[in-house]
């Protein structure tokens, strides 16, 4: 199959290169020359363990290829896929004003009939709606047929997620499109589920809808926990073990973050007002999150009293460890609140604290390595569980800090590991650990 897709980026750019891996032969057209010349050089845009290697192989085999040009890129594609991003917009809503020109575009320049694989993910009733917008503006004699076709790629781990995903869902208004797409997508070796359009545009929202639900229901159970002495972990691994709940998505911390969740709970809760359906479960799971980001500050506050002048170890920015994404990331709430309350901010994060400097506008510095971030602090916030920090010995808080106070928003040790170490460590949904000289 000759496939285009417009958009490289996160979801554009892996499902190029995932296509491309299994056979079919891919451009990816984007309107931003930089872009392009970059990966024409073939260096992705994106970090993504495993993408580089896969991209460049498939380049170097002339399967994957890469313009700016509309009409280059469309020139033989019999299936076009949109995988452009639809940010949120002020009001929670999703902004579509990228998918549309996207679809522009493609209906200005392609000249043969195709099918439109709409990727993004956009509110149900869009997928028609493009398909309107399009054969408005298609050149005559041209046909376009539409499907959607929604990704649940996990930053950090997408590549494996493409291979190794639970489902693929193909909405489609017709049987022939749904089985083209079906045999395209076979070397995948993943079930194909087979639906109409708007029941797969709905799976999207319902899925992540679904999984920040569980988050937030596990966060208010670990609030609970605390207060009645019981520990969550035990607790979540007790429920997990019942097939009906599952145990994945059951760790209780500082709340979701990135850029899914948020946007599609909150698009979710406006796409149902419009109906006039108020989607209150929907609410108070984004009420949930947005309280369980401050949690550790109420902790720090109930702790110290005051904030000022102390010295704040944060250890992790990215809003989960493998990504340099800060995007809905606690830190983004934490830190200007630990300002704010007066506090001296010295930040650590592997790889996100370019990041950190450009979307955190807060006096705050940032250290290459966890000991200086330690060194003389009053206290440490643990906000990403970054493997390097869990897999640090607990003892290096005392051995760095004025006193071994830490705040753990991911639960990265366990109580006897706390104990052993003689911390003093407030986690999520289990006891404290106070030694007898801090009391
Ligand atoms: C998510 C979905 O998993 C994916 O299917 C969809 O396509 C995009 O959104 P992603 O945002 O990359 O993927 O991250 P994920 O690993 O799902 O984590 C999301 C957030 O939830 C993170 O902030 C993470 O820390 C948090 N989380 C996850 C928890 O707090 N507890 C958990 O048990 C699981």
């Amino acid at each position: 199959m000759n496939i285009a897709v417009i958009g490289t980026g996160y979801v554009g750019l892996v499902t190029g290169v995932a296509l491309s891996e299994i056979g079919h032969t891919v451009t990816c057209i984007d309107v931003d020359p930089k872009k392009i010349a970059k990966l024409n050089q073939g260096i992705p845009t994106i970090y993504e363990p495993g993408l580089s290697e896969m991209m460049l192989n498939n380049q170097q085999r002339g399967r994957l290829h890469f313009t700016d040009q509309h009409r280059v890129g469309l020139a033989d594609a019999d299936v076009v896929y949109l995988a452009v991003g639809t940010p949120q917009r002020a009001d929670g809503s999703a902004d579509l004003q990228y998918i549309e020109q996207a679809a522009l575009d493609v209906a200005g320049h392609i000249r043969r009939s195709a099918i439109i694989v709409i990727k993004s993910t956009v509110p149900v009733g869009t997928n028609l709606r493009i398909k309107q917008l399009m054969l408005d503006h298609l050149h005559p004699g041209v046909t376009i047929r539409i499907a959607s076709n929604p990704e649940f790629l996990r930053e950090g781990s997408a590549i494996h997620d493409t291979f190794h995903g639970d489902r693929i869902i193909i909405g489609t208004e017709d049987k022939d499109t749904a089985s083209v797409l079906e045999s395209m997508n076979k070397p995948f070796g993943i079930p194909v589920i087979k639906t109409d359009i708007a029941s797969s545009e709905m799976i999207k929202y319902a899925s992540n809808a679904f999984l920040a639900t569980k988050i937030s229901f596990i966060n208010e159970i670990a609030n609970l926990c605390e207060k009645l002495g019981a520990n969550v972990e035990e607790v979540a691994k007790g429920m997990g073990l019942d097939h009906r709940i599952g145990s994945s998505f059951l760790r209780a911390g500082i709340g979701y973050g990135g850029s899914c969740f948020p946007k599609d709970t909150n698009a979710l809760v406006q796409l149902a007002g419009n109906h006039h359906h108020d989607f209150n479960l929907l609410k108070s799971v984004i009420e949930v999150n947005n309280h369980q980001r401050r949690l550790l500050i109420e902790k720090m506050l109930g702790r110290f009293g005051s904030l000022t002048g102390k010295k704040v170890a944060v250890l992790g920015l990215a809003f989960k460890p493998n990504t340099d994404d800060l995007r809905e990331s606690p830190a983004l709430v934490l830190i200007p609140e630990l300002a704010r309350l007066g506090a001296e901010i010295v930040c650590y994060d592997p790889i996100a604290a370019d990041q950190g400097t450009k979307w955190i506008n807060v006096s705050a510095q940032y250290t290459e390595n966890v000991a200086d971030a330690l060194k003389d602090a009053d206290c440490a916030l643990i906000i990403t569980d970054w493997p390097d920090i869990k897999r640090m010995d607990p003892k290096t808080y005392g051995r760095l800090m004025r006193q071994a106070i830490v705040f753990d928003g991911r639960n990265c040790y366990s109580i006897p590991q706390a104990r052993a170490a003689r911390m003093e460590y407030y986690s999520i949904g289990r006891p404290d650990v106070v030694p007898e000289i801090s009391k």
